[in-house]
């Protein structure tokens, strides 16, 4: 077995257990042996971008380290510097030709200065940190490997994206000339188009596709297509792998909804198995119309989980059904069945416990909201893969769900807003997720809490106010 190998077994061939608590808070798990750094490969316009911020949503969802080290941006900031002192460096196609000596020794210096703001990263705590960058020869994952060798505990991994669908590259030219690119924003979309294709055929003339044969290496063709994974070992490595093998680009919504309303909703009880409301049953009644409005002939699959008022929800929804036992509503333990003021009258502690660091807090005898997102893990391996799904939930679960989609941060995910009897269709798109609600008018009772008022809520600036307060109007 090679050394590469070796180490990453010895590093963690088991997942990190988490601390438990008891009625209180659950620590984050041990993750402080994963360092991985995660080398991109590939030619510009395959989707390199796309993956390292793909995978790093999905890790920083389970809790580990993440953080993209693009060798672009770092190039950019250091024009711009050069810039103010008066020196003018010029970016275009040319500055990317093997020819232009000069230039490719800067490109080197670049990446390499990267690499290394990257392992002291690791070094600092981090556990996961992606090198993206074209890393396209032999040469330069020999030096990226040698140096990543030289650290203790710390390994390498690449993982190459090559893409021979004239259609994603086309997109992804495209996605790049018009996004308000650095590098192109002062140019008209011709002249910017024209040389990013001059700067893809210069990579093209150096490009060495993996095939060295002491790589620990993931191959991964046209997204979805084909994955190989070589000398792959250890948990987390192979998680990464695992969920590479899953994704797909294919258009696709993703729609989740609340089940009706509950007669446990109407009295204020939280958990239980209680049938749905008058209303509820409206609006199961109506989702369908809603449903079929809104994706017209396309095939889709309902989950739900096994909780009876999911099913009620989904019984007059004329699609294939699955039943998860993993999207049953957070488990509340001694309290499930109680009413908020009934917990906070017969267990005061765990009330201000749960108020104070909502998303650590467990119940008695029950879950977390971090319990939570570890079971829900399966489910959103099986959405990356999957097409168009509608997810008939609960509260406390469609928001793990969310804030996956949205990379929400985990103290605001327990207050999200996800109103009872209303559709959200969250769209992937290249970066991030389009959103819709559908509310259809069936009154409904409020169920979200809000945070105590001494504590702030912070909004990360990728999600507008709209989105993330989307009020119910069912009161
Ligand atoms: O009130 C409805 C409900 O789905 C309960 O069953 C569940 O305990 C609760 O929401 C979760 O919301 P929160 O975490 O805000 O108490």
């Amino acid at each position: 077995e090679s050394q590469v190998g070796s180490r990453i077994m010895s590093q963690s061939a088991t997942p990190p257990r988490s601390v438990v608590g008891i009625g209180g808070r659950v620590a984050k798990p041990d993750y402080s042996e994963a360092k991985i750094v995660l080398a991109m490969v590939g030619l510009p316009a395959r989707g390199k971008s796309y993956l390292s911020n793909k995978l790093m949503r999905y890790l920083q969802w389970l809790e580990y380290d993440v953080k993209v080290f693009n060798v672009g941006q770092l190039r950019r900031s250091r024009a711009r510097q050069k810039r103010e002192q008066g020196i003018n460096e010029n970016h275009s196609a040319d500055y990317f030709s093997n020819d232009n000596r000069e230039a490719t020794r800067s490109r080197e210096q670049l990446a390499q200065d990267s690499l290394e703001m990257l392992i002291e990263w690791l070094k600092a705590g981090g556990n996961v940190g992606i090198h993206d960058a074209t890393n396209s020869t032999k040469e330069r994952r020999t030096k990226i490997k040698e140096r990543v060798e030289r650290e203790k505990g710390i390994v390498v991994i690449f993982l190459e994206s090559v893409c021979d669908d004239p259609a994603v590259i086309a997109a992804n030219v495209a996605l790049k000339v018009s996004s308000g690119d650095p590098d192109y924003k002062d140019m008209s979309p011709e002249t910017a188009e024209a040389d990013f294709l001059r700067r893809i055929q210069a990579y093209e003339k150096v490009y060495e596709t993996i095939t060295e044969p002491d790589l620990s290496y993931l191959r991964i063709k046209n997204v979805g297509a084909q994955v190989s994974v070589c000398r792959i070992h250890g948990y987390l490595q192979s998680r990464i792998a695992f969920y590479l093998m899953n994704l797909h680009l294919k258009p696709r919504s993703i729609f989740v909804s609340r089940h009706g309303e509950s007669q446990f909703n109407v009295e204020g009880k939280i958990g239980g198995d209680a049938p749905l409301s008058e209303r509820g049953l409206a609006y199961a009644k109506q989702l369908p119309n809603l449903i079929k409005d809104n994706i017209g002939d396309a095939s889709l699959t309902v989950w739900t989980s096994t909780l009876q008022r999911t099913i009620q929800t989904a019984e007059n929804l004329p699609y294939h059904k699955l039943t998860w036992k993993s999207l049953d509503e957070l488990d509340a333990g001694v309290c499930d069945g109680m009413t908020y003021e009934e917990i906070e009258h017969a267990y005061p502690e765990d009330f201000v416990n749960r108020d104070e660091d909502k998303f650590n807090y467990r119940y008695r005898g029950g879950e977390s909201y971090r319990d939570v997102v570890v079971r829900l893990e399966p489910v959103i391996m099986e959405l990356e893969r999957q097409e168009n799904i509608l997810i008939i939930g609960h509260q406390a679960i469609l928001r793990c769900l969310y804030a996956y989609f949205h990379n929400l941060p985990q103290a605001d995910l327990p207050y999200i807003k996800i109103p009872l009897h209303t559709v959200i269709k969250l769209t992937p798109k290249a970066y991030g997720c389009d959103e819709e609600r559908y509310t259809l008018p069936i009154g409904a009772v409020d169920t979200h809490r809000p945070k105590p008022k001494s504590t702030q809520l912070v909004i990360p600036p990728s999600v507008s106010r709209r989105q993330y307060y989307a009020d119910s109007e069912t009161k």
